[in-house]
């Protein structure tokens, strides 16, 4: 799990990365104080009109400039040379950038590669147990098992999670757990309950885990009595 500062303590904390390659959404999560990094993916990318090798490039250096933390970039090719020369371009434009592989066979392959070679990796489309221990065992720096899509087959996508965290923790994987396609605040408690590493999603999530009708009532009280009492 990360390391996080408050004042001049040290603590363990589960990392909080947006999922999006929309720059205001990033900057705005960025502001709150909270933000560890930030995922996209060619869809997101796609969303956002970012469209050939240049302004794709571009992009993902923006994204750095705005966030400390790593990102997640992912790779076009299927084939191991492809993603491997593709990874490499992805990797050279910023520390930050991870790249990002699918979970197939010559992803597990590229994944071993890119490890070999000191470039950290985020193997996504993960959605089974196995999947997660074969990326393990290339030396993924991250997992993204997908929750809410597993959600959406009427299966348990946090079933997943857990299973993930047991067989890592058996073993001292160092690869981190990045729960993915995260959609709700509750997602996001329940990842942190069993133990997620990290939780890629969007900023309503976040922001909705501060919403309460007694913090909303208490402050208004709050303010009415400071009010009163002061003219
Ligand atoms: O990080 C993977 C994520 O982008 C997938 O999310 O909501 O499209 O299933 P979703």
């Amino acid at each position: 799990m990360a390391e996080q500062t408050t004042g001049m303590c040290y603590f363990r904390a589960m990392k909080f990365f947006i999922d999006t390659a929309n720059l205001d959404q990033i900057r705005e999560a960025e502001a709150l104080g909270v933000l560890d990094g930030v995922t996209t993916n060619p869809s997101l990318m796609a969303k956002e009109g970012i469209t050939g090798d240049e302004a794709v490039k571009a992009h993902y250096k923006a994204i750095c400039e705005i966030v400390d933390g790593d990102v997640s970039a992912e790779v076009i090719a299927t084939d191991f040379e492809g993603m491997i020369e593709e990874g490499q371009a992805l990797a050279a434009l910023h520390p930050n950038i991870v790249v990002k592989v699918p979970a197939i066979a010559d992803g597990i392959r590229a994944i071993r590669w890119f490890t070999d070679n000191g470039i950290r990796t985020n193997c996504t489309l993960i959605f089974s147990p196995g999947q997660a221990l074969l990326a393990a065992k290339a030396g993924a720096s991250y997992v993204s098992p997908f929750v809410g899509r597993i959600d959406d087959i009427s299966s348990d996508g946090l079933q997943l999670i857990e299973k993930i965290r047991v067989i890592y923790d058996n073993y001292d994987f160092g690869t981190e757990i990045l729960a993915a396609s995260v959609r709700h605040t509750m997602h996001i408690i329940e990842c942190a309950e069993i133990g997620a590493d990290i939780m890629t999603g969007p900023l309503s999530a976040m922001k909705g885990l501060l919403k309460h009708p007694l913090t909303d009532n208490g402050l208004a009280q709050f303010l009415a009595d400071h009010a009163k009492a002061n003219g």
